[in-house]
This record gives C-alpha cells, structure tokens and sequence, in this order.
C-alpha cells in the first residue's frame, strides 16, 4: 500500500485532529526508521521523546514480549508484580516516596492536581484549590491540564475551563510568587518548557518557588513528562535543578514507546489518596512497566553518554549557528532537549530536512526542535549536522 493510500484511509476513518507530514513510518531500528518506500531516516525527535533508546531496543523489546506470554492485564483488584517493581525502582533512584500509575501525560498531570487538592482539603484548608502555572507552559489536553496549559488557542470551543486554575509568566520572579497565596494548592512547572519553545526555568525562579510554596502550604509539582527520564542528563530534571517538588509527573519516554503515565510524591502528600479517590483501569499495565523497567535500568547506564553527546551537540549546532547568523537566531536548552530558533521559516526547513533523510520537528511558530534519543552517537551527530548545513544552504 502506497503512503497516499494510507492517507485517503486516514482521512476516511479517523478524526482530523492531527496535521501529520506526509510519511508513513514502517519500522525502525536504534536512531532510524523507514518508511513505506523504504526510504532510511535519521530520527532526532524519537517520537517527541518518547524513545530514548531508540526503536526496537533489545532488552525493551524481550521485557515486553515475556511478559506478554506471561500475562497483559490484571486490573488494579490485585497485586501484580511488574508495577510494584517498577515503584521500587523509582523511589530507589530519587522518585520521592510513592508511585501512581496511569497511561499517558495528562493523566499524570490530572491525577496530581486531584492529588494537591485532596491533599489539602484533607488537612481542612478547603480554600486552597488553585493551581498555578507559567505562561507558554503544556501539560495536556484533557480539561485540567489543558486549563493550566496557559495557550489559549488550543482552549477556544471547550470552555468552560474548570475553576481554579490560574498563570503567570516565570520571567518576573516576584510577581509569579506573589501569586502564591494560601489559596494555592498546587504550583505546576516543566523545568524546561517544550511545548512553548524550549525555555529553561531560572535555577533562582525554581527555587524562589520551592520557599514561596513551603511558606503557603502550596505544593510543587515538576511536570517531567518531555524534560525527565535522563534527558537532562540526570534520571529526574529536578536533580539537574537541584531543587526538590513535592510531586513529579512523568510519560513519554518512560517506557520507550508504550503508553505509562507516572505521578511520584512524598509520603505526607501520596497519602491524601485513599481507597475510591482516584484511580484508572489500566493504570500499572504489567507490560508497559516490564518496559519502562527495562528502560530505566538502561537509561541509567546512559546518563554519562547523553552529557557528553550533548555537549558534542550543543558545540555544533552552536558551530552551525555561527555560519548561518541570518537564519539561525539562537540555540538553547539543556542535555538532548534543544531549540534551535530560527529567523527563516522553520517549516519550509523542516521539510527540506525529511526530504533529505532527517526527521525533527518546529514547535512554538519558529523553533526547531531536537529530541534524540539517547543512543545518539557522534558519528549520528555528524550525518545530521550535515543534513541541516545542506538545507540552510540551499
Ligand atoms: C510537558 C508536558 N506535559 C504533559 C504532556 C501531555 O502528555 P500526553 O500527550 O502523554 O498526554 C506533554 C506532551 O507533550 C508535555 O510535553
């Protein structure tokens, strides 16, 4: 089947809600993937994030399919092993005191609003139900995380919006925390933006907010869902920061590839939640924690490789930069999560780039996105930068 004709059945039966390019994508093996023509891409986007060992890794791949045959399902009703693991192994490497497991980001994020709110009515400040955000900030698009996603442009036609939550911008320290009152439960901040353009939070703003907070009584939450799971460089974006939430919400790359959605607190707050609070049918799914196991154990062994890489990275498309002053403005970010924004029109450049060969993204109007995996090599670093000297030449 040819690439239009997959999309004339996409058009016929599924919703409309994607602008997807025009590439149907087959198989893929470590840093590429292929698509219906056979065509090779080198993919520096990972599927926004959420392969950081690539496709088809080995010891992912074989987690998932033993515990296939061993068993998929077993409902929240009982014990069952991979998930309780899984817990273990992140509260052993920095993930607070407690785990909740649901399917994908905005769940996360849903369950910790639910989880601040709770946490505070249980201790009968039942005024404190605010949740705080940044301007350009995302955290996902059902009706609680998208009301503290502050862009209205993806609200407009689902309001109302539900009540309480309120945004800011991070640029003037005093005047976000100013905000921070006794009717705040919950401030929620992505270390690094990457929906609003890779903006990295000040390190000072950070902690301005953790001291805001503990004053108040306000819990800080770190939507970790693109910035953490080693992209940083550290297993959690707040070590990176060095500034400690109360709770962390994960996703993406947690599980290279399958849908887990992680909420991490500390005891005081994860215990808020009691029978009957929250909870989702398939949250805990024995296969995506096998993987995100399996993932996690060898994303460990990658942090030392993902710092360098990145700053092998950084160097050349800094280098890049300075060739192309009029069309690249600037290179920005942390570890492998990078913006590079430009004074040309990203998507005309975008488009060159998969043309030739080299999958990434443009988010934020103008800013070209790079998400590699963590397998990246030099030499992987080296085909993409030219990729890119050829477009911007062109
Ligand atoms: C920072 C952040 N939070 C939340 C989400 C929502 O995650 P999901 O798409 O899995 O619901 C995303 C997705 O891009 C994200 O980048």
């Amino acid at each position: 089947m040819s690439a239009e004709n997959y999309k004339g059945l996409a058009q016929e039966y599924l919703f409309e809600n994607y602008a997807r390019y025009p590439l149907t994508l087959m198989r893929g093996e470590g840093v590429y993937v292929w698509d219906d023509n056979g065509k090779k891409y080198l993919d520096f986007l990972s599927g926004i994030a959420c392969l950081p060992l690539g496709y088809n890794h080995k010891a992912v791949v074989d987690a998932v399919v033993q515990q296939a045959h061993q068993v998929m399902h077993t409902s929240n009703l009982y014990y069952s092993p991979p998930s309780i693991k899984l817990a273990e192994w992140l509260v052993r490497h920095g993930g607070l005191d407690k785990v909740f497991l649901c399917n994908s980001g905005t769940e996360a994020n849903e369950a910790a609003f639910k989880l601040a709110r709770k946490y505070q009515h249980r201790l009968g400040r039942h005024e404190q139900m605010k949740i705080l955000s940044a301007e350009h900030s995302f955290h996902g698009r059902t009706l609680g995380a998208l009301a503290a996603t502050a862009k209205k442009s993806i609200q407009e036609g689902f309001g109302p919006m539900p009540e309480g939550f309120i945004h800011a911008s991070w640029d003037d320290t005093a005047a976000f925390c100013e905000l921070i009152e006794a009717d705040v439960a919950a401030v929620i901040l992505e270390p690094i933006q990457g929906e609003g353009g890779i903006f990295m939070a000040p390190a000072e703003f950070l902690q301005a907010v953790r001291a805001r907070c503990d004053a108040v009584g306000a819990l800080l939450i770190f939507d970790e869902i693109q910035c953490g799971v080693g992209r940083l460089g550290s297993l959690f974006a707040y070590e990176h920061f060095d500034v400690r939430p109360d709770i962390i919400t994960m996703a993406k790359g947690i599980a290279n590839g399958l849908p887990l959605g992680v909420v991490c607190a500390s005891v005081q707050v994860a215990k808020a939640l009691q029978p009957g609070d929250h909870g989702t049918t398939f949250g805990g799914n024995p296969v995506s924690c096998s993987a995100a196991l399996a993932t996690l154990e060898n994303i460990v062994a990658h942090l030392d490789h993902v710092r360098a890489i990145s700053s092998i990275l950084f160097q050349h498309l800094r280098a890049l930069q300075s060739e192309f002053p009029e069309s690249i403005s600037e290179v920005r970010g942390a570890g492998l999560m990078i913006g590079m924004s430009l004074n040309i029109d990203a998507a005309k450049v975008l488009e060159a780039c998969q043309q030739r060969g080299l999958l990434l993204n443009v988010t934020a109007g103008n800013v070209l996105r790079f998400l590699p995996p963590y397998i990246i090599t030099e030499a992987h670093v080296a085909e993409m930068i030219n990729i890119l000297r050829a477009v911007f030449n062109n």
